[in-house]
């Protein structure tokens, strides 16, 4: 099957690359996704875990005996900041990790950029389930965030950068699949570990341990990106590594356009440095949308879902057992929808699944905030059919989210910036995703508290904001090789042309 195209300044001289989709290719886009699989395990297991008694009572007694109070105020049973924190404190470290990651992406390649996480996941997975008190506890989710935020940052520029262009989508989204798949396993684990007393929060915490192997192991095995291998003066491997990995040695025009994109880059380093670069009105485009996408993929109130639907299930009224059920449907259905996204993001592009999604989200969003407005109040016992049909409703939004935001969130930022700026900018999209995820972490179940059913109205008009940012802002990147963002989509596009200058002009224009 053939690659991608190549494409001139002028766009003039299309030629197609050559080379297949490779065994090969696959399996290191497998092997590096399990870095996906760590960060969704992390995502999932946390609420699980909080809503265990063994655990509430080790750490958290407060909560415990909150929690078990007959009159407590059913918005407000896990209102408290440092039961949030457990949560929480994984992706403010993930946050200032990224930063170093990006550097360290640059310097030492993908590759050992993925082992480096590893080793972090691994540390911080036996630090948390051997914990005695909460500094340990904390310093354990600590650990884990700097793994989270060196995977995050190398395993979606890893994927991209060997995928060939057509594929591009489909390669990169199984990071994504495998976030969904690790949080399914763990909300799996979570319901199991739940009836094993007293060590089943300790079991669900360890379990951690799988993955981080797994992608320390997958990691001492797969190749580095060619990219990569160039941008740092490794010209002959970088050209093996190409014809390995699309198994032909007819690679002279993709290797060509990767040589040229790395001499452009080291010449503009030598210049400015990217994080100075990223400023320049030409960065703006990527940069603006990597932030947005991530901004806005985390006040769709995903993680709301993800980190406290047992904690939510049992505020409408289910039980323990039925709460942590539900979310392994959720979980499932996250799953399985992700690989519609798979199947569809290189056909049907990235505009149209991100707006079809806004449209099923606002929906689902709007009905669970109306049934929560009329039927659970601060001090009634909820019925259990308006408790299905929300768990019911919530899986029409996370469907949707899975097929759109969720994957997208982390592709579109891996594929819209040149090289000169690419881990720079990329870095500052996993350190909005981090930040955001952080603030909704600590306050979800605060603002719960407060606004009762509202949250979900809070969400639903963050929606229609992303709608009208994706019509108007966003250009489809479906099929677009890699190194040709600029010249094929920020330079045609609409609003952000204004961001670079006429031939005829000698400086850049200001105005975007
Ligand atoms: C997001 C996570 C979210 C997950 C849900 C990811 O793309 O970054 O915050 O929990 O999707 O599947």
């Amino acid at each position: 099957m053939a690659g991608g195209f190549a494409v001139s300044k002028s766009g003039a001289d299309r030629r197609e690359f050559k080379g297949k989709i490779t065994w090969y290719v696959w399996i290191c886009g497998i092997i590096a996704a399990t870095s996906g699989l760590m960060f969704g395990y992390d995502i999932g297991i946390s609420g699980g875990v909080t809503a265990m008694d063994d655990f509430l009572l080790l750490f958290f007694p407060s909560v415990y005996a909150r929690k078990h109070r007959t009159k407590e105020n059913n918005y407000c049973k896990f209102d408290d900041q440092r039961l949030q924190l457990f949560t929480s404190s994984l992706y403010l470290a993930a946050l200032v990790a990224s930063f170093a990651a990006s550097r360290a992406c640059t310097r030492f390649g993908r590759k050992r950029t993925m082992q480096a996480a590893s080793v972090f996941f691994l540390g911080g997975t036996a630090l948390c389930a051997f914990a005695t008190n909460l500094a340990m506890l904390i310093v354990g989710r600590v650990c884990l965030g700097v793994g989270v935020g060196f995977g995050n940052q190398a395993a979606p520029l890893f994927l991209s950068e060997i995928a060939p262009a057509h594929i591009r989508g489909a390669l990169n989204i199984l990071f994504q699949l495998n976030v969904t798949i690790g949080i399914l396993l763990a909300s799996i684990v979570n319901y199991f570990a739940s009836r094993v007393h007293p060590l089943g929060w300790r079991y669900a915490l360890g379990g951690a341990a799988v993955p981080a192997a797994a992608l320390f192991l997958g990691s001492l095995v797969i190749t580095e990106t060619p990219t990569s291998l160039v941008e740092r003066g490794r010209d002959d491997a970088g050209r093996r590594t190409l014809e390995k990995i699309r198994g032909t040695a007819d690679v002279d025009a993709e290797f060509e356009e990767i040589r040229a994109a790395c001499d452009l880059a080291r010449a503009l380093s030598e210049e400015e440095k990217p994080y100075r670069r990223l400023m320049r009105p030409e960065s703006r485009p990527p940069l603006v949308i990597a932030v947005a996408m991530q901004v806005f993929q985390q006040f769709t109130g995903i993680n709301a879902i993800m980190f406290y639907a047992p904690v939510l299930f049992q505020t409408m009224g289910l039980g323990t057992d039925s709460s942590l059920l539900s979310s392994v449907v959720t979980g499932g259905v996250n799953v399985v929808s992700t690989v519609v996204s798979i199947i569809l993001v290189d056909k049907v592009g990235r505009r149209k699944l991100l707006l079809e999604a806004c449209v099923q989200m606002l929906v689902a969003q709007t009905a669970v905030g109306g049934i929560m407005l009329v039927h659970v109040r601060a001090d009634n016992e909820p019925s259990r059919s308006w408790a299905v049909a929300i768990v019911v409703l919530i899986c029409v939004y996370v469907s949707s989210f899975a097929w759109s935001w969720g994957p997208l969130g982390w592709l579109i930022p891996s594929e819209t910036f040149p090289l000169e700026t690419r881990t720079a900018g990329f870095s500052f999209a996993v350190s909005s995703n981090m930040l955001f995820t952080f603030l909704i972490a600590q306050a979800f179940l605060s603002m719960m508290c407060s606004m009762h059913a509202f949250i979900f109205f809070f969400f639903a008009v963050w929606i229609v904001a992303m709608a009208t940012f994706v019509l108007a802002l966003l250009p489809e990147t479906k099929g677009v090789p890699i190194d040709e963002m600029v010249d094929r989509v920020w330079r045609r596009h609409w609003f952000w042309k204004r961001c670079f200058a006429n031939a005829d002009e000698a400086r850049v224009n200001d105005n975007c």
